[in-house]
């Protein structure tokens, strides 16, 4: 096999924290083989796979048959979210020994109606998983304060774009922001705030981290790219949880990724099909939108426009993930030991996003018409081409791995000597320092 890259640029792959690909239970919205080819397309090598699917991944038995799926059909390396929740407290052990990269919580209601837990379950939760090193990624916006401005919206007959946004004010993230900082510096359990949105939220997360919280967060191109003016335009597909907001929160979050504060861009990819994203009541879209295809484009066109760095946006798409879950230094930057997960982008190809040339089942986006320039051409995961020449590669199907055995943290420093619940649910010794699967 031989390549000509000339006038190309070699990249990590990026590392796309945040995915839903639906399976099982929803494979009509999309499953690991569409889900992953779309991030062969994408320039994307591992994705982290979300667990509010049916059944939810909460379980052992759960946990077992999507490995086996994900490592039957996947085109790139991927992790297994567990979902922590009051009853899967009593599953950890299970879940960590089954192979999960890290657990998800839900504080709010979104795709899948799965329960959120109390402060006091959330509490036990964080408990419980903190003696085992993994992070718990944080869906940050409270229920109760949803579900109220939700319903008196609702009898007010408002059903436009805008009262999506309306329903869920930033106080519902910052709050849960807050709420969970506080309950993580308590356990010293770690944490990660999903799909930052709101200006606001920067406080409460740079507070925490000046306190020594080992908290993460991202955000997504939807919060660094559109705004409020955007819902006319684009009509009910932009529903998404969180909002998108106004467009004055966009600079405070590019300048939160210049700081440090916010640490990466993940896309929560979460695709649903046209029949589900257009309707009359604003409320009874589904919510989210497919995103890992087109993250990288989005963002190279925003570093041909001097906004960021090459390097900024490698950071904030590979090497950030890749610290905060322990990848590094297998995945997530380009040196020596490191898996060979490439993305050969052109920088200067000018192209138009068209949702009907989306590998996603779900051919509708937000991003439909939008011009951008930068393209992947090829793409490698540990070696392999899995897209090539914008072409998928078919005999790299079920080629992808989980990669939950490459971690290799230090151990989580406990603030509250009294922590009794890892006790109560028996915690086996964290695998550390594993070899790294397909190395
Ligand atoms: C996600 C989905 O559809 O699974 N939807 C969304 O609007 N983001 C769920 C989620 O991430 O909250
Ligand atoms: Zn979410
Ligand atoms: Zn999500």
């Amino acid at each position: 096999e031989t390549l000509d890259a000339t006038g190309l640029h070699v990249l990590p792959g990026a590392i796309d924290v945040h995915v839903h690909f639906r399976e099982p239970g929803y494979t009509h919205k999309e499953d690991f083989g569409t889900g992953t080819a779309a991030a062969a397309f994408g320039g994307v090598t591992t994705v982290f796979d979300m667990p509010n699917v049916i059944p939810p991944t909460g379980t052992a038995e759960a946990l077992a048959a999507k490995h086996a799926l994900a490592s039957e059909k996947a085109y790139v390396d991927y992790g297994l979210y567990g979902l922590l929740g009051e009853d899967t407290i009593a599953h950890v052990p299970d879940l960590v020994a089954g192979g999960v990269i890290g657990f998800k919580l839900y504080m709010g209601n979104t795709f899948g109606n799965i329960p959120s837990p109390t402060t006091g379950g959330m509490l036990e939760a964080f408990e419980v998983v903190a003696p085992t090193a993994k992070r718990v990624s944080l869906h940050a916006e409270t229920a109760s304060i949803m579900a109220r401005r939700e319903s008196r919206l609702r009898a007010a007959g408002r059903k436009d774009p805008l009262a999506h946004l309306a329903a869920r004010p930033a106080v519902v993230a910052v709050e849960a922001v807050s709420r969970a900082a506080v309950l993580s510096e308590w356990t010293g359990c770690r944490i990660h705030v999903l799909h930052i949105s709101s200006a606001e939220e920067l406080r409460p997360l740079a507070e925490a981290k000046a306190r020594g919280v080992d908290v993460t967060g991202e955000t997504c191109p939807q919060y660094l790219l559109l705004g409020a003016e955007d819902y006319d335009r684009i009509g009910p597909v932009i529903r998404v949880n969180p909002p998108v907001r106004e467009a004055r929160n966009q600079a405070p979050l590019w300048a939160a990724l210049a700081s440090g504060v916010v640490d990466m861009i993940a896309t929560d990819h979460a695709p649903h099909i046209p029949d589900e994203k257009v309707r009359d009541d604003i409320f009874t879209v589904d919510c989210g939108f497919p995103g890992v295809e087109t993250q990288m484009p989005l963002m190279l066109t925003e570093v041909a426009a001097g906004r960021m760095s090459i390097s900024d946006y490698v950071r904030w798409s590979a090497v950030n993930p890749a610290k905060a879950w322990g990848l590094h230094p297998h995945k997530g930057i380009l040196q020596p030991g490191a898996h060979a997960d490439i993305a050969i982008v052109d920088l200067k190809r000018a192209w138009t996003i068209d949702d009907a040339a989306l590998q996603s089942r779900a051919k509708i986006t937000p991003w439909h018409g939008r011009a951008v320039t930068g393209l992947p051409i090829h793409t490698l995961v540990r070696g392999r081409f899995v897209m090539k020449d914008r072409t998928l590669v078919e005999s790299a199907r079920g080629t992808g791995r989980s990669v939950h055995t490459v971690q290799d943290m230090p151990a989580p420093r406990v603030a509250n000597p009294d922590a009794t619940m890892t006790e109560i649910v028996k915690i086996p010794a964290p695998s550390r320092g594993a070899a790294a699967t397909g190395a």
